[in-house]
């Protein structure tokens, strides 16, 4: 009778420490795998994934400044600039998109004025002989590319980066013989 219930205790308390046990090492083994597979940032982004902002995104916010080399020339290039580029397949097209003048110039583009540019009218057309890039090449823009490209309108179709948006750099100090009378940088360069 005693031996019994020692042993049924004794096996309850086998049972506890295999739970606390299993419980330990699960955490052990979860932290391991955090710190080492650094799945913190994963898990974290996965979290707040409703919040995590990409370059896709921000494109699309209120104010944000669409790059030409960035964010059109990688479009047009890959979707036009075979016959409305510099080395045009089909010369009759007739049209440059790759320089300003003469986007301009030949009424495709209207800098600040999307919904009057022939550009946007081709690229949301639904009528297949008016589609651009025509149906025949296979190629068609996102809603995402279209988007771009309208905004990149209305902020005046810029092919380079506005000065007042472009970093300035630090120019290199020149270097001056009697380095004893230099006291500050501004003194480099008077
Ligand atoms: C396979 C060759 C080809 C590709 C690729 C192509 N186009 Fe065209 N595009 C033409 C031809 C040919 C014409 C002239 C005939 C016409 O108006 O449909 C033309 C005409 C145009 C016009 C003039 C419309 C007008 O009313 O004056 C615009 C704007 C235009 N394309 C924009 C684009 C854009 C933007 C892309 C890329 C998204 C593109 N095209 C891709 C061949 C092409």
């Amino acid at each position: 009778m005693l031996t019994e219930l020692n042993q049924g205790d004794f096996m309850r308390g086998v049972q506890r420490i295999g739970l606390v046990g299993g419980l330990i090492l699960f955490f052990v083994v979860l932290v391991i795998a955090l710190v080492k597979f650094n799945l913190s940032s994963t898990l974290l982004s996965s979290l707040s994934s409703g919040n995590v902002i990409t370059p896709e995104h921000r494109i699309h916010e209120p104010g944000h400044l669409i790059d030409y080399d960035r964010d059109v020339r990688p479009i047009l290039a890959d979707n036009c600039f075979s016959c409305h580029g510099p080395d045009p397949h089909t010369p009759e097209a007739g049209i440059r998109l790759d320089i300003r003048e003469d986007a301009i110039l030949s009424g495709a583009v209207v800098p600040e004025i999307p919904q009057a540019s022939p550009l946007l009218r081709r690229i949301t057309a639904t009528v297949p002989n008016q589609m651009m890039p025509p149906p025949a090449t296979g190629k068609k823009l996102s809603a995402s590319q279209i988007e771009t490209l309208r905004r990149w309108l209305a902020q005046g179709a810029r092919y380079s980066p506005h000065w007042a948006f472009v970093n300035p750099i630090r120019p290199s100090l020149p270097t001056v013989r009697q380095q004893g009378w230099v006291r500050n940088a501004i003194d480099y360069f008077v």
